[in-house]
């Protein structure tokens, strides 16, 4: 009799772990999603061989930390700790929410979050020399092909997520940990006014931290709330670090201020705002600078009624983003350089970042035409580098041949940049860039792949920002 039990019971084990190795299938292997390509048990464990392999590059780079004079390759240092550890985050949210079911479809958005972490770091190093930048190289690439390997056992999230539903109907429904007053805050009308408090993390102005003149000042809007600053590469700042403000984490949710880098365009790049923040929103916000304004580097974000500016590569970085209703308008900045007002950094096939803009107003200052400077939509700074334009009015600033290279040939056959029912003088075609990355979109269902519903599953997300947005291509 025993061994009928047993039989039972093997017969019991494969008709629930049909994919899973008979014997390392437990309890949690109950839940294979369908959405994984190895058994959960498997998946898990390699995470947990990342996780440790981060350790071990973490430890290797932070025997650095002291010893450099340096102040570049300190910064470079400094950043690559923070990033790694960014990534340690990413696979520790991974492996929770792998061992509860139905959670799946973050997980390549943050396996791959860490990849970009991982070469934001590298890039930390380029102008550096010696051992320290070998060494990190070597540690780091072992991470990079660990993780890899993880993200391609996630299928694509379905394409099936959030269609049709009615998008100006969301309800103020607010994230449970915001109090009250901030719900409040959030839900204030739109005020103009003059700024009259100053942070500074010295002591020198009203206050040493932003959240704290933020409860204070009577009026909030753009302009009214300014957050300011003038770090810049020209002065010593390459680094991931040097924005004007920056926020990582899940859920960050910003309305009604300024964020700014006062540079100029002479500093070369000067971040006002860089963010790695998944599921993050920002409302009714202006980025205010010249070269590389706004640092979209990682993870799932989403810009509604947002005001942008800047010169060379202004809206730049390696994250999934969407902007919506935004007005985009290009500076002048010095006389030989030409405007990019994207540069998307997709690196691989496998890497689901991008940028959609739609139902945007893309212009530029009238000193830029007057100037005779060029003002393009993107260039490819990474060669699988993805942007497109949707529903927005393009001005007669934009260039008739829309896009600018890079680098010669460099990424024009594996980019992909598409424009759909654009309109306003500079959103005519038959001048555009004839490159194999080049699409005019004239598929709603092609075009649709890049709105909130799809391109960042906003729907299973935003509501509760009580933003307001547009999930599909009909407002
Ligand atoms: C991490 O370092 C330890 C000790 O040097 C080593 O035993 C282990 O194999 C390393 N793990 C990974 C994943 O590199
Ligand atoms: C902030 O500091 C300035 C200069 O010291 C002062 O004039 C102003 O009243 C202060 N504002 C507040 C709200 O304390
Ligand atoms: C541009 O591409 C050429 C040829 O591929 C390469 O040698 C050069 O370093 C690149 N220049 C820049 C600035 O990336």
């Amino acid at each position: 009799m025993a061994s009928c039990v047993e039989v039972f019971f093997w017969l019991l084990m494969i008709l629930l772990c049909p994919w899973s190795h008979l014997l390392s299938c437990g309890s949690s292997d109950l839940f294979q999603p369908d959405y994984l390509m190895v058994p959960v048990s498997e998946f898990s464990s390699s995470l947990e061989t990342a996780i440790n392999a981060i350790q071990n590059v973490t430890s290797t780079v932070s025997q650095f930390s002291h010893v450099s004079n340096d102040f570049h390759l300190s910064n470079a240092i400094s950043d690559c700790l923070e990033l790694l550890d960014l990534s340690a985050e990413l696979l520790d949210w991974t492996l929770s929410a792998s061992l509860k079911p139905d959670d799946g479809f973050d997980f390549r958005t943050w396996l791959n979050g860490v990849l970009v972490n991982q070469d934001t770091c590298l890039e930390g190093f380029d102008g550096t020399s010696g051992t320290i930048k070998s060494l990190v190289e070597e540690r780091l690439s072992q991470v990079t092909s660990l993780v890899t390997g993880i993200r391609d056992t996630v299928h694509l999230p379905p394409d099936s997520m959030g269609g049709g539903r009615n998008p100006t109907n969301h309800e103020q429904t607010f994230p449970s940990w915001l109090k009250h007053e901030e719900k409040k805050l959030l839900l204030q009308p739109l005020d103009k006014g003059s700024a009259d408090v100053v942070v500074a993390a010295d002591g020198t102005g009203n206050f040493t931290k932003i959240s704290d003149a933020i409860n204070l000042v009577p009026k909030h809007g753009i302009d009214a709330t300014v957050i300011t600053g003038n770090r810049n590469a020209a002065d010593g700042f390459k680094s991931y670090k040097s924005g004007t403000f920056r926020v990582k984490g899940r859920g960050f949710i910003a309305r009604d201020i300024t964020f700014q880098n006062t540079a100029g365009p002479q500093k070369a790049q000067a971040i006002a705002f860089l963010s790695d923040s998944d599921l993050s929103a920002i409302y009714r916000c202006a980025f205010r600078g010249y070269q590389d304004t706004l640092y979209a580097h990682n993870l799932r974000q989403f810009y509604k009624s947002c005001l942008i500016t800047g010169t060379v590569d202004f809206i730049f970085g390696r994250s999934t983003a969407v902007f919506q209703s935004c007005q985009i308008r290009a500076r002048k900045g010095l006389p030989q350089q030409k405007n990019a007002i994207t540069a998307q950094g997709r690196k691989e096939p496998g890497d689901g970042s991008g940028f959609s803009i739609q139902f945007s107003h893309i212009s530029a200052e009238p000193d830029v035409t007057a100037a005779n400077i060029e003002t393009y939509l993107g260039r490819p700074w990474k060669l699988y580098s993805r942007t497109v334009i949707l529903q927005s009015y393009i001005s007669s600033a934009i260039h008739p041949k829309g896009w600018l290279p890079w680098n010669g040939s460099f990424a024009l056959g594996t980019l992909y940049y598409g424009e759909y029912m654009n309109f306003g003088p500079g959103a005519r075609l038959d001048n555009r860039v004839s490159w194999p990355g080049f699409h005019e979109i004239q598929d709603p269902s092609v075009a649709n792949k890049f709105t909130v519903a799809k391109f960042i599953l906003g729907d299973s997300w935003l509501p509760s920002t009580g933003i307001q947005y547009t999930d599909g291509l009909q407002v």
